[in-house]
């Protein structure tokens, strides 16, 4: 695999950019595909067996694209399909995303977090190990947030409608007195303006793109794949869905011009 080889990134549809957005600043000069699988978002309200074989689906595509390492820019789809498609190919890093319980963990003052996230992620066998290994001492309060992802896929980052649902949200985790709240699903980093209104300046709101970016930086360079390309890496975007009413999305959350989005047919 050449070291001038894209990195192949994926989510069920836009929020997946949160962390493609942290990617690009860290790896300025790495070409980046991005995958919106937006004829099969929302991915967390789906069965595992679904996402997995998605997840298998999409990561085999962006390789036949010549991707030299696959960013799983999902927490569903981590929880749902990492494990297997790490197994079906040994040969290419495979990077996935988790909640960020431990840097919630370690920054409480009063010992109580909440998490945000799909069903998918939080009912999952991941998300339960990893509450087990980090939420000693502390509690946990998880709250289930279906609606987002769609709030974030058609635009609606602000407004009426969107305060009151995560209003609804929310409620339940200031009432468990929570000072640490962690959005546990790629698309929410996009309504932390309206989330941080809601929860006020004493709740700290951890997301995980730039740990992700981190953790892509070091697997390069372990895999010795930085690429040695001069000049700043292109970022092509792909969807699975409607590209025209895709781009509109892209280009209200991708600060960069965007050239085209193209369409996948996986
Ligand atoms: N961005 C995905 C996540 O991190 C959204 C899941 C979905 O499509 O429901 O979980």
């Amino acid at each position: 695999m050449p070291s001038s080889a894209p990195i192949g990134v994926f989510d069920s549809g836009v929020g997946g950019l949160s962390v493609l957005v942290e990617i690009r600043k860290m790896l300025p000069g790495e070409d980046l595909f991005y995958l919106a699988d937006t004829a099969h978002c929302p991915y967390g309200v789906k069965s595992v067996e679904e996402i997995r074989e998605r997840v298998l689906d999409v990561s085999e595509y962006l390789m036949a694209l010549g991707a030299k390492m696959i960013v799983v820019a999902c927490n569903s789809a981590s929880v749902a399909g990492l494990d297997h498609v790490r197994e079906v190919h040994p040969e290419i890093p495979i990077v996935g995303v988790e909640p960020a319980v431990k840097p919630a963990h370690d920054v409480t003052r009063s010992g109580k977090i909440g998490v945000l996230a799909t069903d998918m992620t939080l009912s999952g066998k991941r998300f339960l190990l990893l509450v087990e290994k980090y939420g000693t001492g502390i509690e946990v309060y998880t709250q289930p947030a279906p609606g987002l992802v769609e709030l974030v896929e058609s635009g609606k980052l602000d407004g009426d409608e969107t305060e009151q649902i995560l209003k609804e949200y929310l409620t339940p985790l200031l009432e468990k007195g929570v000072d640490t709240l962690v959005l546990g699903c790629t698309h929410y980093p996009f309504l932390k303006p309206v989330i941080a209104r809601i929860v006020g300046p004493e709740v700290e709101i951890l997301d995980t793109g730039t740990a992700v970016a981190r953790q892509t930086a070091k697997v390069l360079t372990q895999k010795q794949l930085h690429s040695d390309k001069p000049g700043p890496g292109r970022t092509v975007f792909y969807t699975t869905g409607g590209p025209q009413e895709v781009s509109k999305v892209i280009r209200l959350l991708w600060s960069e011009p965007v050239d085209a989005v193209l369409k996948a047919e996986v």
